[in-house]
C-alpha cells in the first residue's frame, strides 16, 4: 500500500471514531431521548356522554365560568381588566371564544373537571396552594354540553398568531412581534401613556411570577435556541422535557401546536425561507465550478503528457 493511502486510512479512522464515538454521546446529553408527541392525551379519560351545544350555552353561565372568563365573540365581557384578574388569579383567565378550536376536546373536558390533573401541575398546586380555577362539580352531562358549546362557537380558521395569543399569550411575551402578556403593545401618543402601560405590564408580570414561582420567558428567539421539534414536544407534555416545571400542559391539538411553531418561526427566523432557497443556488454553483475545474485539469494534463 502506498503512503498516501495509509495516511487516508488513518484520517478516516480518526474521523470515524470522533464522529460515531463522540457525536451520539454529546447528542444524548444535550437532547435526552423522549417519546415523540402524539397529541392523543392518552392518560385522560374520554367523556362518557355526548354533549349538546345549545344546552351548553346556558350551562357555561350557570356553572360560573363567565364569572372569570370572557367570551367576546358571544358578547360576554371580561369581569375584570387583565391586571386586576392577575392580582386575583395570578394570570388573566383566557377568553373562551376560540378555545374549542385549539384545545383538544377530550383535554378540554378533563381540564374543566380537574384542571391541575390535566395540566400536570399536581406537584405545584393542592390544598396548601389552591389552583386559581376551581374543579368542576356539575354533572357529566353539563360538562359535555359546555365542551360541545365551546367547540360549536369556535371559528374554523385562526391565524398562527391568534392561536399563539389564545394558547400561550397570557403567560409569554414575544417582544420581537410586539406581543405582551396584556395583548398587543399599543402605539403610544405620549410618554405618560407609555409609562402607564409599562407599569401595568410590570404589575401583571410580578403577579405571574408569584403565581408560577418563575417568570415565563419571552419566546421571541426560542425557535433558535430550542428548535421547532423541541417546542412541539414540550407543548404536548412540558413535564417530559423539563421535569417539575410550572408550565402547564395546555392540551393543544396537533394542528394548533404546528401553528404555534410556525408563528415562532416567523418571529424568530424570518430569513429561513430565503436561506433555504439560497441553498439550491450555492449547490448549483459548486456543481458548475467542479465541472469547470475538471475540464481545466484535463486540458492542462493533456498538454503535459
Ligand atoms: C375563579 C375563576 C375561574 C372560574 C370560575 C373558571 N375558570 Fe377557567 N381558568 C381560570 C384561570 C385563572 C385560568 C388560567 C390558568 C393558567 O393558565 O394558569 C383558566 C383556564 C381555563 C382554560 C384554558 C385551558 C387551557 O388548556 O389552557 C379553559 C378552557 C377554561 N379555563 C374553561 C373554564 C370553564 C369552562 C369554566 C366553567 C366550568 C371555568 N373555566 C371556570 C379561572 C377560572
Ligand atoms: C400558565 C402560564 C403558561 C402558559 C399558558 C404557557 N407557558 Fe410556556 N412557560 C411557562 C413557565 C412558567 C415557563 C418556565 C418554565 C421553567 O423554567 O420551569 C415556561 C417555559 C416555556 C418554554 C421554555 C422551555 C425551556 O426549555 O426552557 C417554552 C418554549 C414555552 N414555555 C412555550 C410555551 C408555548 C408554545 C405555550 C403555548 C402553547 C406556552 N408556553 C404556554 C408558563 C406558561
Amino acid at each position: 500500500m502506498n503512503k498516501e493511502l495509509k495516511i487516508l486510512a488513518i484520517i478516516v479512522a480518526l474521523v470515524g471514531i470522533t464522529y460515531w464515538g463522540i457525536e451520539p454521546y454529546a447528542h444524548s446529553v444535550m437532547h435526552p431521548h423522549h417519546e415523540p408527541a402524539t397529541f392523543k392525551y392518552e392518560d385522560l379519560k374520554p367523556l362518557p356522554v355526548k354533549g349538546n351545544a345549545q344546552r351548553g350555552a346556558q350551562a357555561i353561565v350557570n356553572n360560573g365560568c363567565t364569572g372569570c372568563h370572557s367570551i367576546k365573540s358571544q358578547n360576554i365581557p371580561a369581569p375584570m381588566d387583565p391586571v386586576s384578574a392577575s392580582a386575583s388569579y395570578g394570570v388573566n383567565p383566557p377568553d373562551l371564544s376560540n378555545i374549542g378550536a385549539i384545545v383538544d376536546p377530550k383535554f378540554l373536558a378533563n381540564f374543566i373537571k380537574n384542571p391541575t390533573h390535566a395540566a400536570l401541575l399536581e406537584h405545584k398546586f393542592g390544598d396548601s396552594k389552591p389552583y386559581p380555577m376551581p374543579a368542576f362539580y356539575g354533572s357529566d352531562q353539563d360538562l359535555a354540553d359546555i365542551v360541545a358549546y365551546l367547540v360549536s362557537i369556535a371559528p374554523k380558521n385562526l391565524s398562527d398568531r391568534e392561536v399563539f395569543a389564545d394558547g400561550c399569550g397570557r403567560c409569554h411575551n414575544v417582544r420581537y412581534d410586539k406581543w405582551t402578556v396584556l395583548g398587543d403593545r399599543p402605539k403610544f401618543k405620549n410618554k405618560v401613556e407609555e409609562a402607564d402601560f409599562e407599569l401595568k405590564l410590570a404589575k401583571y408580570e410580578e403577579n405571574l411570577k408569584n403565581y408560577l414561582g418563575t417568570t415565563p420567558p419571552d419566546l421571541s428567539m426560542y425557535i433558535r435556541s430550542r428548535g421547532g421539534e423541541y417546542i412541539r414536544d414540550f407543548v404536548e407534555n412540558p413535564q417530559k422535557l423539563l421535569h417539575g416545571t410550572a408550565m402547564p400542559r395546555v392540551g393543544l391539538t396537533e394542528q394548533a401546536t404546528e401553528q404555534v411553531v410556525s408563528y415562532l418561526e416567523y418571529v424568530g427566523d424570518r430569513k429561513k425561507e430565503k436561506r433555504n432557497a439560497l441553498g439550491v443556488w450555492v449547490l448549483l454553483y459548486f456543481v458548475i465550478f467542479s465541472i469547470l475545474a475538471y475540464l481545466w485539469k484535463k486540458k492542462i494534463w493533456a498538454e503535459v503528457l
